[in-house]
């Protein structure tokens, strides 16, 4: 949910998620109850369409068992976090990740996973469209996806676009396109401020650490910036849903 342009150098870009556990405002027992929800049995096939670095995938595959794991996506810095991860955890074996556009995925999975990431299929509607046809039935999936909690202003649609929907419509979407809702909840608001927190914070402590680098006054304007935008314009106005989702 990068907003304004970040800046490009490799050391500021290593910085932007090094505070962040996932991509997504998930708390670690929110995180443990939709996987209890998802019900992944061993044996599974997991997909994360929009993996980031795979941190809940990884989760997910190690609580199963002898569940595999494929993560997507088109972020090559995050990719190699992921690989990473996965071989500390001694997981490599199991889960593997490819640079790719999920749009052009073809695969299916018993579980599938598609957190933040409904952007990259088009949207709520679209991509709760797609997605039915890349579980088999029987299948499961975990959709994360904005909603607007209130009426957006103009600058808030600016930001996220047309396709997001309140609530009550994502959950229309959800049945239009075949899927029958398991599970529900949302982001409270201290998990929506700690993903924001930890999303400035690694270039917080960059700055911190380099208050005369050349560098330093473009990245304070850009955190600040960034905090402000959070602050004035979507707190509490864009929310965060979980779905557990089957057919
Ligand atoms: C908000 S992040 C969520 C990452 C991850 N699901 C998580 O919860 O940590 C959205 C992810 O979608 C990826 N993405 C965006 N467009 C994509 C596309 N067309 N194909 C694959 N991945 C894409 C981004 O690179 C980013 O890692």
């Amino acid at each position: 949910m990068v907003i304004l342009d970040p800046v490009e150098d490799d050391d500021l870009e290593q910085a932007l998620y090094a505070r962040m556990r996932w991509n997504a405002p998930l708390s670690v027992d929110h995180a443990e109850l939709l996987m209890d929800r998802l019900d992944v049995r061993p044996g599974a096939r997991v997909a994360d369409l929009g993996c980031g670095w795979g941190e809940l995938l990884l989760r997910v595959v190690a609580r199963a068992g002898q569940a595999t794991g494929t993560g997507v996506d088109t972020d090559a810095g995050a990719l190699s976090r992921a690989k990473r991860l996965a071989k500390e955890r001694h997981l490599d074996g199991q889960v593997q990740f490819a640079e790719a556009d999920v749009s052009g995925w073809n695969g299916t999975a018993d579980r599938v996973l598609c957190v933040g990431a409904s952007h990259a299929l088009g949207g709520t509607t679209s991509a709760l469209d797609a997605l039915a046809s890349v579980v088999p039935a029987g299948g499961r999936m975990l959709f994360g996806d904005g909603y607007w909690e209130t009426a957006p202003s103009a600058a808030a649609a600016e930001i996220f676009g047309e396709q997001v929907l309140p609530l009550a419509g994502m959950l229309e979407a959800c049945r239009s396109a075949g899927w029958r809702v398991i599970h529900m909840s949302v982001a409270c608001q201290r998990e929506w401020d700690d993903f924001e927190s930890t999303f400035r914070a690694g270039r917080q402590e960059w700055l911190l650490a380099n208050a005369d680098d050349p560098r330093a006054a473009d990245v304070r304007d850009w955190l600040d910036a960034r905090e402000r935008q959070y602050i004035e314009v979507y707190r509490g106005v864009l929310g965060f849903a979980y779905l557990v989702l089957a057919h």
